[in-house]
């Protein structure tokens, strides 16, 4: 079969695995490939057992592997059949050097650029898909458009705004799809040969398209609104626990004003994920660069309170557990950062796990689909910790269990059961605020939920 465009997708993650594996579904015209240096990866994205777990991926996957959708090693090849090149690796925060622990690890990113430069022969349309700072598409221009060859590359920034636990939906049905593009007749056509593929099966009023540190800045800038939602809604909850007031009574008697909206106000131990606390952090850092202190320190105090957040959590345990937890069995109930999900990057449960070993607990985690990845992020702590993808023998014995992510399955436990398996006195503690509070209370346990009064028996 022949195709009308050939795409190629660098980095088969979260973000790139699923967003090629729609645009292929969509676009039956169109050869996309994605790539990765990870070999294990790209064998998982060719077997059943693919590398992530969303919701509806493996059916989109399946539809289209094969047909017009590959997996493959050999970036150089597939560079150099490409028309456009999306890049998605990785930008972590830089863990070293100038700007460590704040600024953006680029070392990935620039090695993509040099990649594409070497094994091209002719001009691309190269796709910024990664989260970058604002203006990283001048670097990028400047070193692919540095070469002695007279190719000339357009470079565009079209952050990916998918969340993961509904990363299918938010693909096939996004609220928008933004495209910028340097302000030329080059790259005005550039921009508009990207957005004719998404209108393909995105409506045209929803593709969006700016300037290229408009499109670079808005992503960074959603993040932190959408971190500072949440930061805000916790910093209410500690209050809502000082005085009697009932946190989601007060979500919703705000949300409910149009100018707030209902959406991202549930009070929980705090966000995680791979993006919320890099990305705040690297607009922390381009804020700095730039002199704005004021600016820097106002975002980067939405970081703090979701720290603050994670700490008074076990805290809260602590203080309720008669100041000890000192090898007492307690089972964590989920260990992914969010539901649906078997990503654990900077899950709040990593952190309430840790805390609760330095503080010499025996923990047990279960989580439907994130164990495999909690046992790799827990290999340091040895027999500290153990792992049981069944939730009831996971509480079997111990003294409190902490939800620390909102799994629906823990909703619809059998909690009489859990209790009687228990030691006494049997806490819970609800860092999502998804049970039966009341109902739990009456089988017995102590519950501590988010941003509520305590119901105690003790
Ligand atoms: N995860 C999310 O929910 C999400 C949402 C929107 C945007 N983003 C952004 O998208 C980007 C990717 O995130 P992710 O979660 O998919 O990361 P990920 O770690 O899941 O995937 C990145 C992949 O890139 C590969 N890679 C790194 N260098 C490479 C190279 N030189 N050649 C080929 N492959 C290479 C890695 O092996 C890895 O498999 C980040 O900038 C992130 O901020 C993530």
């Amino acid at each position: 079969m022949s195709f009308s465009t050939r795409i190629l997708c660098i980095g088969a993650g979260h973000v790139g695995g699923p967003t090629m594996a729609v645009i292929a579904d969509r676009c039956p015209h169109v050869r996309v490939t994605v790539t990765d240096i990870n070999k294990q990866r790209i064998d998982a994205w060719n077997s059943n057992d693919l590398p992530i777990y969303e919701p509806g991926l493996d059916e989109v996957v399946k539809r289209a592997r094969g047909r017009n959708l590959f997996f493959s090693t050999d970036v150089a090849a597939g560079i150099r059949e490409a028309d456009i090149v999306f890049v998605s690796v990785n930008t972590p925060t830089k863990a070293f050097g100038e700007g460590a622990g704040r600024a953006a690890d680029l070392q990935y990113w620039e090695k993509t650029a040099r990649e594409i430069l070497a094994h091209s022969d002719r001009g691309k349309i190269v796709v910024e898909k990664s989260t970058l700072p604002v203006r990283t598409a001048a670097a990028m221009a400047r070193i692919l458009n540095s070469n002695g060859r007279g190719i000339r590359f357009q470079v565009l920034s079209n952050p990916e705004f998918l969340a993961e636990g509904t990363a299918m939906r938010d693909l096939e049905q996004p609220d928008r799809v933004l495209i910028g593009s340097e302000e030329t007749p080059e790259g005005i056509a550039a921009r508009r040969a990207v957005a004719d593929l998404y209108a393909t099966w995105v409506p045209r009023e929803r593709v969006i398209e700016s300037n290229v540190w408009s499109a670079e800045l808005s992503k960074l800038t959603a993040n932190a609104f959408l971190a500072q939602r949440l930061s805000s809604i916790n910093a209410m909850s500690a209050l809502c626990e000082r005085t009697e007031a009932d946190i989601d009574e007060v979500a919703y008697a705000i949300g409910t004003d149009s100018r707030i909206g209902p959406k991202f106000l549930k009070a929980s131990v705090g966000f995680g994920g791979s993006c919320f606390k890099k990305d705040i952090l690297n607009l922390v850092y381009i804020a700095q660069s730039y002199g704005l202190r004021e600016v820097a320190e106002y975002w980067e105090a939405v970081v703090r309170m979701n720290e603050w957040q994670q700490a008074r959590f076990v805290r809260t345990m602590l203080a309720n557990m008669f100041n000890t937890v000192a090898g007492k069995r307690i089972a964590v109930l989920g260990f992914a950062f969010k539901a649906d999900t078997g990503d654990t990057r900077e899950s709040p449960a990593m952190t309430v796990t840790r805390a609760l070993i330095a503080e010499r607990a025996r923990v047990v985690i279960t989580d439907p689909k994130a164990l495999a990845n909690a046992r790799v992020d827990l290999q340091d702590v040895g027999d500290a910790v153990e792992f049981d993808a069944d939730p009831y023998r996971a509480a079997q014995g111990a003294h409190a269990i902490a939800v620390t992510t909102e799994w629906a399955v823990y909703k619809t436990l059998d909690y009489k059961r859990i209790y009687d398996a228990m030691e006494k006195p049997a806490f819970v503690f609800d860092g999502r605020n998804i049970l039966d509070h009341r109902a739990l209370f009456e089988i017995g346990f102590n519950v501590f939920p988010i941003g509520k009064t305590p119901l105690k028996h003790v």
